[in-house]
């Protein structure tokens, strides 16, 4: 593979899907039930168009922010995914490797081939939070904290859209070659035996758990908390009620509730609800840099992104990683030039025109 072929972040999903096993880039390509979220994940970027301002300094584009107080080169960060084992034999330590040489933060999901202390000390340096799901052995949880803790993540994550497993028949069809990375849970493995044979697969999950969750989570630990998977104004309203720091505006990549809108689509209204009193952040379907400035222009903090990342450790581990984050900042940067803004207090609603009809209110 020549990686100077690779130029955009779609160009890293095609090589990806060449290269990886198909039980693999299933597990990572799919979406829930028709997938109509997932397509609609991208569709939705695609009803919003820029209206470039001209004739203004832009000689030096600051990108700089920072994310729960931790500052990052650009508002271009790394979301949960798991088994990176899949993509490369280095997994989460690949991606941390690539994600701190572009200085910016990462979420670990805890489902991760690496333990969250080995990916904690190959870069100490770098933000991190650590993303847990309400598993029903709240001491497996509660210990999984205080490790992250120790090792000196900055922040819990906590998927709230998980309740019972998405539906992904993709996978299902491809079951038989679906070979996960071998059996190695990296910060799960030492749990695996105490609880009586569990695993951390969807029936490890605690489906009793209402917003009382965050009060307890809030007593286990006084890391900041973030949830990710919220989608209207009513539950982002109910998050800034129980003071979490930050909600990450997501349907978790079109893998759980399918007829789900993209984020991009809720996200204002989002805003508008909420942002004066926590960070809100976007992810789903983000895939370039005028991507990223529409999310911005929309009131986003920062934006995540998941498969990609995937894709740039399946095409070429560490480096692809680096590649990946670095194609999408330089297209940002780009786009933040030729639409007139020199940092990112520039970006704003007014640089957008919405061709968007489906979202009548209710
Ligand atoms: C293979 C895969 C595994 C994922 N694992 C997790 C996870 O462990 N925890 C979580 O909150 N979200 C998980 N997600 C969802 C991502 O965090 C993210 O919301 C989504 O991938 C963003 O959409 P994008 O892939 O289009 O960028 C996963 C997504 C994929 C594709």
């Amino acid at each position: 593979m020549d990686a100077s072929q690779l130029l955009c972040l779609d160009d890293f999903e095609e090589q990806a899907q060449k290269l990886l096993p198909i039980g693999m880039w299933s597990y990572y390509r799919s979406g829930a039930d028709n997938e109509e979220t997932l397509r609609e994940n991208r569709e939705a970027y695609r009803r919003y168009w820029l209206k470039p301002r001209i004739l203004r300094d832009v000689s030096v584009i600051d990108m700089s922010t920072s994310v729960l107080g931790e500052k990052v080169d650009a508002p271009i960060c790394i979301s949960p995914t798991a088994f990176h084992g899949g993509a490369h034999p280095d997994g989460e330590i690949a991606t941390v490797k690539g994600a701190a040489v572009m200085n910016t933060l990462m979420i670990l999901s805890s489902i991760s081939n690496k333990s969250l202390e080995e990916v904690a000390a190959a870069r100490p340096n770098l933000p991190k939070w650590l993303n847990v799901y309400p598993w029903r052995h709240r001491d497996v949880t509660r210990d999984i904290v205080k490790r992250a803790e120790r090792a000196g993540f900055k922040a819990i994550v906590i998927s709230v859209d998980i309740s019972t497993p998405g539906s992904r028949r993709r996978v299902m069809r491809n079951v038989r070659q679906a070979a996960m990375p071998g059996k190695v849970l990296g910060t799960f493995d030492r749990y695996i035996n105490k609880t009586a044979g569990s695993s951390p697969d969807f029936s490890f999950q605690e489906t009793t758990s209402t917003w009382q969750y965050i009060q307890w989570l809030r007593d286990v630990s006084k890391l900041p908390i973030v949830l990710k998977g919220i989608l209207t104004v009513e539950d982002a309203i109910l998050a800034a009620e129980h003071n979490v720091q930050g909600i990450l505006v997501s349907n978790h990549g079109g893998r759980q509730l399918d007829c789900v809108p993209a984020a991009i689509d809720v996200l204002a209204d989002i805003v508008d609800a909420v942002g004066d009193k926590l960070e809100v952040y976007v992810d789903g379907g983000i895939r370039t840099g005028t991507d990223v400035l529409k999310a911005l222009a929309l009131g986003a903090k920062a934006i995540f992104i998941g498969r990609p990342v995937l894709y740039g450790l399946a095409c070429n581990g560490e480096e692809g990683v680096k590649a990946v984050l670095r194609i999408l900042r330089e297209e940002f940067k780009r786009a933040m030039a030729l639409t007139g803004c020199s940092q990112l207090s520039d970006i704003s609603r007014s640089l957008l025109i919405s061709t968007n009809d489906r979202l009548s209110k209710f």
